[in-house]
C-alpha cells in the first residue's frame, strides 16, 4: 500500500486506529530527514531538536552510515551467532579499541542493553565476588530511565513506566540521584554488586549532577568492591561534549585522550541510539575480560546482536563522530546554547533554569508539570520551523543533531527566542 497520496491527517488517523496508543507524539507527519532537517508529508522543514532522543547525533542519513549499511545489506544481513561473520570480530576490535575495553557484548536495543549488563554484573558477584546464590543487589537512583522491560521498570521511580506492571523483579535499591553520602550508605550492604546510574538523567528532564558526581561515585563503587554500570545510552557518543558523560567536562580535541583529571572508567559502559547514528538498532555493553568473561557460551545472547550490518554501520557511526569532530562542535555550540537560554530567561519569566553539557539540554517551564504550557510551547515552536518535545510535563529538552554549524544554531536560537516572547506576551 502506498501512502504518497495520504497527508498528515490521514496518516495520523491510521496510527490513532491501527496502532498501540503507547506514545503521545507532536501532530507532526515527518518523511524525510537530512543532517539537522526534516520534513513532514507536506513538504515543511524543520529543525530537529529531539534527534530521536539522541540517537541520530550524526544528523540524518548521514552518507557514509547510510552508504555502510546499504552495501553490507546486499552482501550479508544476519548469520545468528550460531556461526561467526566476516564483520562482527573487526567491528568488535574497533568499538573495544575506541573506548578502551577488552571486550563488547552486542545486542540491539537499550534496554536489551542494561539487561545485559545487568546480568553479567549479578553473575560476576557469584562467580568473582563469590556472593551466595540469589542475593546479589544492585543500585540505582531514583528517576532513572533504562528502559521498558519488565526486570528494568522494576526499579524505576515514574508511575507511569511501573504502574499495572507488577509483580516486579527484586534484587534492586533505588537511592537518590546526585548524592554520594546515600551511595555510600547503599554500599555497606555487603551484597551490592552493582552501582546502575546514568551520568546525566536525559528522560528524567537533563538532571545534571554535581561537576564530579561520577568520579566520586566511581572512587566509592571502587572502594567497596563493586561494579560501577554507567548507562551512556543517551549521553554517550559525543552528546555531552566529550565522547561519554562520564568524561566529565574534558577538553580532549579528537577522541578519547582519556584525560586524567576527569577520566572515569567504568566497570560496564552500555552504549546504544547513536552507535548506530539512529540508522539501525544497535546496542552494545562494554567490559574488562575480569567482567565480561564471566559470560559463558550459550548463558547469554540475541538472534540479532552482533549482525554483520550492525557492525558495518557502528564502524562508520562512530568514525564520523571522529572525524567530524562531533564532541567539540557539541561542547561549543552546546555553551552558546546555554548562553542564549540563560540570556531568554532574563527576558521572560517563562523560563526558571537552563541546564545540560554540551548539546543535551533543557529548561524548565515556569508552570507546573501537569500544565499545558511546554507542549503549548513545543506547538508554536513547531509551526516556527523547530522540533522540540516536553518531558515530565513542563522541561523541555533541546537535543540537535551534532553535526550543527554556528550559523544554524544561531538561527535556531532566533527561532526559539522569536517564539518564547511572542508566547510570554
Ligand atoms: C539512558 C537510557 N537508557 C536506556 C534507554 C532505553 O533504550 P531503548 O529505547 O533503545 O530500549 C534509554 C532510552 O531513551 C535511555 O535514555
Amino acid at each position: 500500500m502506498s501512502n504518497q497520496q495520504l497527508n498528515s491527517a490521514a496518516l495520523m488517523a491510521l496510527e490513532d486506529q491501527h496502532g498501540a496508543h503507547n506514545y503521545h507524539p507532536l501532530p507532526v507527519v515527518l518523511d524525510r530527514g537530512e543532517g539537522v532537517y526534516v520534513w513532514d508529508v507536506e513538504g515543511k522543514r524543520y529543525f530537529d531538536f529531539l534527534s530521536a532522543y539522541s540517537a541520530v547525533n550524526q544528523g540524518h542519513c548521514h552518507p557514509r552510515i547510510v552508504g555502510a549499511m546499504v552495501e553490507q545489506a546486499q552482501r550479508l544481513t544476519l548469520t545468528s551467532r550460531a556461526f561467526y561473520n566476516s564483520k562482527l570480530g573487526p567491528y568488535e576490535q574497533y568499538v573495544t579499541e575506541y573506548f578502551g575495553y577488552d571486550k563488547v557484548l552486542p545486542m540491539n536495543s537499550g534496554a536489551e542493553a542494561v539487561e545485559t549488563a545487568i546480568k553479567v554484573a549479578r553473575k560476576w558477584a557469584y562467580d568473582v565476588k563469590g556472593l551466595a546464590p540469589g542475593t546479589a543487589k544492585i543500585i540505582t537512583a531514583q528517576e532513572n530511565f533504562h528502559g521498558r522491560t519488565t526486570t528494568i521498570v522494576s526499579f524505576s521511580t515514574d508511575p507511569d513506566s511501573t504502574g499495572g506492571f507488577g509483580p516486579y523483579t527484586p534484587g534492586f535499591e533505588v537511592i537518590p540521584y546526585n548524592d554520594v553520602d546515600a551511595l555510600a550508605e547503599a554500599l555497606k550492604d555487603p551484597n551490592v554488586a552493582a552501582f546502575l546510574v546514568e551520568p546525566i538523567q536525559g528522560e528524567a528532564g537533563v538532571n545534571t549532577p554535581a561537576d564530579d558526581y561520577m568520579q566520586r561515585a566511581a572512587a566509592l563503587c571502587k572502594e567497596a568492591g563493586v561494579l560501577l554500570i554507567a548507562d551512556e545510552i543517551q549521553t554517550g557518543i559525543a552528546r555531552t561534549g566529550s565522547l561519554l558523560a562520564t568524561c566529565g567536562n574534558c577538553t580532549c580535541e579528537n577522541g578519547c585522550e582519556r584525560q586524567p583529571a576527569t577520566y572515569i572508567k567504568a566497570d560496564l559502559l552500555i552504549l546504544g541510539k547513536a552507535l548506530s547514528g539512529g540508522a539501525y538498532p544497535v546496542s552494545a555493553v562494554l567490559a574488562d575480560n575480569e567482567v565480561m568473561d564471566v559470560i559463558k557460551p550459550g548463558q547469554h545472547g540475541s538472534t540479532f546482536g552482533g549482525n554483520p550490518i550492525a557492525a558495518e554501520v557502528a564502524v562508520a557511526a562512530l568514525e564520523v563522530v571522529k572525524d567530524e569532530r562531533l564532541a567539540v562542535n557539541a561542547r561549543v555550540l552546546g555553551r552558546r546554547f546555554r548562553e542564549a537560554m540563560e540570556a531568554l530567561k532574563g527576558e521572560c519569566d517563562l523560563v526558571t533554569l537552563v541546564r545540560g553539557r554540551g548539546l543535551l539540554n533543557a529548561v524548565v517551564i515556569n508552570d507546573t508539570p501537569d500544565s499545558s504550557t511546554a507542549w503549548d510551547l513545543c506547538m508554536a515552536l513547531a509551526s516556527n520551523g523547530l522540533l522540540a518535545k516536553p518531558t515530565h510535563g513542563n522541561i523541555i529538552r533541546f537535543a540537535p543533531p551534532l553535526v550543527m554549524t554556528a550559523d544554524q544554531m544561531e538561527e535556531c536560537i532566533a527561532i526559539i527566542r522569536k517564539t518564547f516572547l511572542e508566547f510570554a506576551r
